[in-house]
């Protein structure tokens, strides 16, 4: 880790900030399909176990998308400012790469669907601001999701190198603070941006 920290810590979690955007393309690509999770049932409050906000779609999309991500960073090689390549795999094809990303990617859905369901049970509707969660859902949940996967393919020999442990842990836990200090304001600027291009509603 050098100067470029922060250029680092967005390269490593670029397939999660990836499969957290794709929610919402895919909402514009295919309104159509809106299938929500929760299946339109209500908790015992009387209000929407998850909300209309989380659909099948938008977890597909976002495992999708994190794999991709994943894979195309793989192929790129660059020693200048020692990013992370995601070329985890122990034969040095797209295997390794391509569940990691999957895995970020359905973390991040899976982060946001449990950040909802509290958030519907303090109350608030769907859409409604919930700082600092709103902004930081998808991070716990694709790191929670990228240690486990990580652990897993190296644990049984698909990937030579544990992801998480050789990129965050020991003396890399920099990046871990750069992550949730950084992701709010990035965050905060993409959902500006997002709203004035008319893809979100609101600009959070
Ligand atoms: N989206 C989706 N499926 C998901 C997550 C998001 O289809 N699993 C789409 C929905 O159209 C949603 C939009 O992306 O309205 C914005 O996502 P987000 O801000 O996470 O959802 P909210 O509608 O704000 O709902 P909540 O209040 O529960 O966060
Ligand atoms: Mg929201």
């Amino acid at each position: 880790m050098g100067p470029f920290l922060l250029v680092q810590t967005l390269w490593l979690f670029l397939p999660a900030y990836v499969a957290n955007m794709a929610p919402v393309l895919a909402m514009k690509l295919a309104p159509g399909w809106s299938a929500p999770i929760d299946g339109g049932r209500l908790w015992r409050d009387g209000r929407r176990v998850l909300g209309a906000g989380k659909t099948w779609r938008g977890l597909g999309a976002a495992c999708v998308a994190g794999a991709l991500a994943a894979m195309s960073q793989s192929l790129v090689r660059t020693t200048a400012w020692d990013l992370s390549d995601f070329a985890y795999t122990a034969s040095g094809g797209m295997g390794g790469p391509l569940l990691l990303g999957l895995a970020l990617g359905l973390g991040t859905a899976v982060g946001d669907a449990v950040k909802s369901f509290f958030k519907r049970r303090t109350g608030r509707v769907g859409g409604a601001p919930w700082v600092p969660f709103d902004q930081l859902d998808f991070v716990v949940g694709g790191l929670a999701f990228g240690a486990a996967a990580s652990w897993l393919l190296a644990a049984t020999g698909a990937t030579r190198d544990d992801w998480f442990s050789s990129e965050f842990l020991g003396g890399r836990w920099p990046v871990l603070v750069v992550l949730f200090v950084a992701t709010p304001l990035l965050h905060f600027v993409v959902n500006v941006i997002g709203f004035k291009l008319r893809l979100k509603k609101v600009p959070w």
